[in-house]
């Protein structure tokens, strides 16, 4: 990067790292946070080779990189990767934030789930302290709502997956947090999805990309619906909530919610994230 600040310094430089990256749009919310906040930055795309994700980030960093947020599909090698991690990211098993530390620690965070609980409560006006939730998917983004959802004390936690022993799994690794949080935490098959009504149902499977339904699903009066995907039309989840009278949503808030908490976390500083919604959803989106 050629920009320079008045008195000759280089801006700090963050940048997601992915494969591929090249339709990422944290690019384009992150220089809407930084221009709201008046922080001089630059955030670019990192394409790193599927075999060489560990030498990408060493060479970011070594050049004097400040931060990165990683995607698809290095996640978990990001979680393997840092020397330090936060305890969200130890419940997520995943690391999509890395920064290095001053004694030269790589620090590991994820803020994908915080992402979510600000979007359902900031941004739908939807209570999750006492709410009835449904989970759909026991994959690495159902796992890492899990903790985030039970720290705002849900009555109910039903975590309903096509294969039920990934379901079990998680209820397993979260009993303790579910019993602190007096919340009760149950999984299963796609069969408990329909075996009581639900006032928020999180899509947390991939299911959506292939155009599938994960499963049928009941929601009581007022519900919120809300699949992590976006897409410019909504997905089968989304109208099939829709057609028992839910609110819907898609992911495209968590993803600038997301964002917003990396840039706490990079910067101290939490960004106002009203512009950021409006310039992505505007019809010519900024990429
Ligand atoms: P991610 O990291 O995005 O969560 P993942 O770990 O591969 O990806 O998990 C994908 C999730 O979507 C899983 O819960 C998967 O169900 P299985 O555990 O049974 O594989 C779920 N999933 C994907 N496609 C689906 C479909 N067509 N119907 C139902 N569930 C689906």
């Amino acid at each position: 990067m050629s920009a320079t600040l008045p008195g000759g310094a280089a801006p700090d430089r963050y940048a997601v790292i992915g494969n591929p990256v090249a339709h990422s749009k944290s690019p384009a919310i992150h220089a809407i946070f930084a221009r709201e906040t008046a922080q001089s930055l630059v955030y670019e795309r990192l394409l790193a080779p599927l075999d060489a994700f560990e030498a990408s980030v060493a060479a970011f960093f070594a050049a004097g990189g400040r931060g990165l947020n990683v995607t698809l599909p290095f996640k978990l090698e990001a979680f393997a990767l840092a020397t330090r991690r936060s305890p969200r990211a130890e419940a997520a098993g995943a690391v999509n934030t890395l920064r290095v530390e001053a004694d030269g620690a790589l620090y590991g965070d994820n803020t994908d789930g915080i992402g979510l609980v600000r979007d359902i409560e900031g941004t739908y006006g939807t209570a999750i302290a006492g709410a009835r939730i449904l989970l759909l998917g026991a994959g690495g983004a159902a796992r890492g709502a899990v903790l985030p959802l039970l720290e705002r004390r849900p009555a109910t936690l039903v975590i309903a997956n096509r294969t039920a022993e990934r379901a079990q799994t998680l209820v397993e690794r979260f009993a303790s947090a579910a019993a602190q949080a007096a919340c009760v935490l149950h999984g299963g098959d796609a069969r408990v999805a329909s075996s009581a009504a639900f006032d928020i149902v999180v899509n947390a499977t991939s299911g959506s990309l292939s155009g599938a339904l994960p499963c049928d699903f009941t929601v009581a009066p007022g519900a919120l619906a809300y699949d992590m995907m976006y897409a410019a039309e909504p997905t089968v989840f989304m109208r099939q909530a829709a057609s028992q009278g839910a609110r819907t949503a898609d992911g495209l808030g968590m993803l600038i919610e997301q964002a917003a908490e990396s840039f706490r976390v990079w910067r101290g500083v939490l960004p106002p994230t009203v512009s950021a919604r409006r310039a992505l959803r505007a019809p010519s989106q900024p990429e």
